[in-house]
C-alpha cells in the first residue's frame, strides 16, 4: 500500500481507504463486515471513513465496536455530519457541531476524531458560526483536522475566509471515471489552498468493476439487488454506460489489472487526489481494490477509456 498527505494536515493516508456507507451496521451482515475492515487493516489501510447519518449511527458503532482493540495509531478514522439525524438534529450549526461531534466519539470509541467532514455545506447557517464551532472543536482536542464534501467551491473560499478559522485539508467529492465533475473547480481551487480530495464511489457503486452485464439481470448477492444497499445505484445501470465498461475490459487486460482497479488507478492518477474510498461486502473485493495502489497504467489507455466513456454518457 502507498500513502499520500492529506492537503497541509500531517496525515499520511492510505492511497485506498474504507468506506462504510450502505454497507457497515447495515447491508452487509456484521460478520463479513468486520472481516472486510480487518483485511483493510492487514493490507495496510489507514483510512476509514463513516458519516453520522450511515444507518443513522449504526456504521459508527459498527466500526467503534469493531476498532475498539485496534492500536489507535493504526488507523484513521474520519467521520461526517450534517444530515437529519432526528426531527431536529440537523446542519451546521454550533449546537449541531457540538452535539453530534460528541455522539460520534461515543460511537466511534475514541477521544479524537481525525478529520471531521461537514457532509453538505448548510445554507441555514452562517459560514462564520459553522467554522469557528468546528475551530473550537480542533482546540478542544476532540478533533485534529476538518473537511467538506460536495460544498460549491464559493462556499469553500467563504470559509476559507474566516478569520481565526481552521483550515479545510480535504474535500470529499464523487469522483470516477463516470464522474468527473470536481476536475472544473473543486480540484483546481483545492490543489491552491492545502486540500485533498478523498473520493467517493471511485467504481461507481461497483458498476466499474464491469459485473453489470448490459443483457443479464444483475448478479444476485450484488448492490443493484439488494433492497437495503440498491437504492442509489440506478443512475449507472443504463445501457449506455453498461456496455462502454464492457468496453473497458480489453484495456484492463492490457494493463494486467481488473477493471476494477483501471477504475481505481485512473482515480489516483490525479496528485490532487489522496485517496480512493472504496466500499467492500465482502473481504477479497478489498483485496482487490487495495492492490490498485501503485499500479502503473500506460496514459495511452487511461485516454482510450476517458474516450469511451465520454461518448456512452452523452448518450446516457
Ligand atoms: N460524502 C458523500 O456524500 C458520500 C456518498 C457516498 C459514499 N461516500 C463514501 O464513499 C465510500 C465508498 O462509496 P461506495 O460504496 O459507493 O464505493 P464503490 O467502491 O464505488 O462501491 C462499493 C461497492 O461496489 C462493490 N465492489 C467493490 N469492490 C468490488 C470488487 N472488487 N468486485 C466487485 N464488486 C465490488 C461492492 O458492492 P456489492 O458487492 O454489494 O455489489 C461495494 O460495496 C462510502 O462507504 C462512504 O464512506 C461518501
Amino acid at each position: 500500500m502507498r500513502y499520500r498527505q492529506l492537503g497541509s494536515s500531517d496525515l499520511q493516508v492510505s492511497e485506498i481507504s474504507l468506506g462504510s456507507w450502505l454497507t457497515y451496521g447495515v447491508g452487509v451482515d456484521a460478520e463479513n463486515a468486520a472481516a472486510c475492515v480487518h483485511r483493510a487493516l492487514d493490507l495496510g489501510i489507514n483510512l476509514i471513513d463513516t458519516a453520522n447519518i450511515y444507518g443513522r449511527g449504526a456504521a459508527e458503532s459498527f466500526l467503534g465496536a469493531v476498532l475498539s482493540g485496534v492500536p489507535r495509531s493504526k488507523y484513521i478514522i474520519a467521520t461526517k455530519l450534517f444530515f437529519p439525524m432526528t426531527e431536529t438534529d440537523r446542519g451546521l450549526s454550533r449546537a449541531q457541531v457540538e452535539k453530534q461531534l460528541d455522539a460520534s466519539l461515543k460511537r466511534l470509541r475514541v477521544d479524537v476524531i481525525d478529520l471531521y467532514q461537514c457532509h453538505r455545506h448548510d445554507p441555514d447557517t452562517s459560514i462564520d458560526e459553522t467554522m469557528l464551532a468546528l475551530t473550537d472543536a480542533v482546540k478542544a482536542g476532540k478533533v485534529r483536522y476538518l473537511g467538506f464534501s460536495e460544498w460549491p467551491a464559493d462556499r469553500v473560499r467563504e470559509a476559507m475566509a474566516v478569520g481565526g478559522a481552521e483550515k479545510f485539508v480535504s474535500s470529499q467529492p464523487q469522483y470516477s471515471l463516470l464522474w468527473r465533475q470536481p476536475e472544473r473547480e473543486i480540484i483546481p481551487l483545492s490543489r491552491d489552498n492545502g486540500i485533498s480530495q478523498i473520493v467517493w464511489s471511485p467504481l461507481a457503486q461497483g458498476v466499474l468493476t464491469g459485473k453489470y452485464a448490459p443483457d443479464a439481470p444483475p448478479p444476485p448477492g450484488t448492490r443493484a439487488t439488494s433492497e437495503e444497499m440498491g437504492g442509489w445505484i440506478d443512475r449507472w445501470m443504463q445501457r449506455p454506460v453498461l456496455e462502454a465498461v464492457q468496453r473497458l475490459k480489453p484495456l484492463a487486460a492490457e494493463a494486467r489489472l481488473t477493471l476494477g482497479q483501471l477504475a481505481l488507478a485512473w482515480v489516483l492518477k490525479e496528485p490532487n487526489v489522496a485517496s480512493a474510498i472504496i466500499g467492500a461486502s465482502r473481504p477479497a473485493q478489498v483485496e482487490e481494490n487495495a492492490a490498485a495502489s501503485g499500479a502503473q497504467v500506460d496514459p495511452a489507455l487511461f485516454a482510450e477509456a476517458e474516450r469511451i466513456v465520454g461518448e456512452a454518457l452523452g448518450r446516457a
